[in-house]
């Protein structure tokens, strides 16, 4: 098959060399198992397990201490969610969220509601943003928790969590914060946001895939969790099972060179957006781009385009050499709009009509002016087929 620009960031990302070299050793001659007390081939992969969390609590402004590595974000957001929440409601019995949260929240919390707990779902506005006001009208004295994310998937907006975070605090509320999307493209401060629980993923930024970590609270306003999974104790009882050294060691990697070239790469990855924006926009009139204007509250990589008049499935098919996400779901054959685009208010017939791009850490300029090429093409074929 004819290699495809890729073009899908937010799905996953390239694993950076640097993480692989940095993770090499420890699936080869340093495989030894952190828990092993005796021996140094415990004692080398218990310190490569330390450095890694040092690593991750730099890119978060977090103390070591604070951070337990589990598989990824879905992981980490259930932990946290269904952690918190094993206790019996007491005073503190509501939960709020947005709806334009990932499944690996919104599934969770619909379990939680279930079993007694009561939920409000706030829609964002036409951007994707909750602000401040929209939260403090619904938040009271009996929110236990408020589960809103750090940036959007398919719509990249970045929320203004200083702004929720005092909110939440002002209610004596936690914040939890699934942040898959943002850490490692925007900064992400758990201590200017006042965040309790915050989940990562590393396959997001250029890790592999399979391990994440969660930040918890030690703090201030201590957080209160119960394990799910029972086991042999490690990560402080929160996530026992034998750690996975190699990945553990990647995600360190990926947070260190986050950390230091976040700023630089991201104007980087920004202007390669633009470029493509601009690139599309010349090309076709009546294109929608999804997500908030302002180009510095959103993802540096993303790019959700709508196009009216085209058939969303065909425009996804005709571009096969571009590895590109569709604004739908295909289900039976029917294209049904996301419910993200829903949400924020994108007429049906447009969001199905709907391309996600993702620009990342290795996207260059040649693949953007020939993915600016094709798009132009297809949606004008696809138009005139009409
Ligand atoms: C916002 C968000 N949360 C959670 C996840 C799930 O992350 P993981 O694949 O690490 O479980 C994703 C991945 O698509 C995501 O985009």
């Amino acid at each position: 098959m004819k290699k495809q620009v890729y073009l899908d960031y937010h799905a996953t990302t390239p694993v950076d060399p640097r993480v692989l070299e940095a993770m090499l050793p420890y699936l080869e001659g340093s495989f030894g198992n952190p828990s092993s007390k005796t021996h140094s081939y415990g004692w080398t992969a218990r310190e490569a397990v330390e450095d890694a969390r040092a690593q991750v609590a730099g890119l978060l402004n977090a103390s070591p201490g604070e951070i337990y590595f589990t598989a990824g974000a879905t992981e980490s957001n259930n932990i946290s969610l269904r952690g918190v929440t094993r206790q019996p409601a007491g005073e503190r019995n509501h939960i709020i969220t947005q709806s334009t949260e990932h499944h690996a929240v919104l599934d969770p919390l619909r379990k939680i509601e279930k079993e007694g707990w009561r939920l409000t779902v706030l829609n964002p506005d036409p951007e994707g943003f909750i602000t401040a006001a929209a939260l403090r009208e619904v938040i009271d004295e009996h929110t236990l928790m408020v589960s809103i994310m750090a940036a959007n998937n398919e719509i990249g907006t970045v929320q203004p969590l200083r702004e929720l975070g005092e909110v939440t605090k002002e209610a004596g509320a936690l914040l939890h914060c699934d942040a898959a999307q943002a850490a490692g493209k925007v900064e992400v401060d758990v201590e200017a946001a006042g965040i309790s629980l915050l989940s990562i993923s590393g396959h997001k930024f250029c890790a592999p895939k399979g391990v994440g970590a969660l930040y918890k609270r030690k703090r201030g306003n201590r957080v209160r969790l119960e394990p799910l999974a029972l086991g042999g104790g490690q990560e402080e009882g929160l996530r026992p099972g034998t750690l996975n050294v190699p990945g553990i060691v990647g995600l360190g990697e990926a947070c260190r060179i986050a950390r230091e070239d976040l700023e630089e790469e991201a104007a980087r990855v920004g202007q390669l957006r633009d470029l493509l924006l601009a690139g599309v926009r010349e090309g076709i009139p009546d294109v929608t781009v999804n997500g908030p204007a302002d180009t510095a509250r959103k993802l540096p990589g993303n790019l959700s385009l709508s196009f009216r008049s085209v058939d969303g499935s065909a425009l996804i098919v005709s571009l096969g050499d571009l590895a590109a996400s569709a604004g739908s779901a295909c289900t039976a054959g029917n294209a049904e709009a996301s419910y993200v685009l829903k949400a924020i208010g994108t007429p049906g017939e447009l969001a199905i009509s709907t391309l996600r791009l993702g620009l990342g850490r290795f996207t260059t300029e040649d693949e953007v002016h020939y993915a600016v090429g094709r798009i132009v093409e297809t949606v004008k074929k696809l138009r005139m087929g009409r």
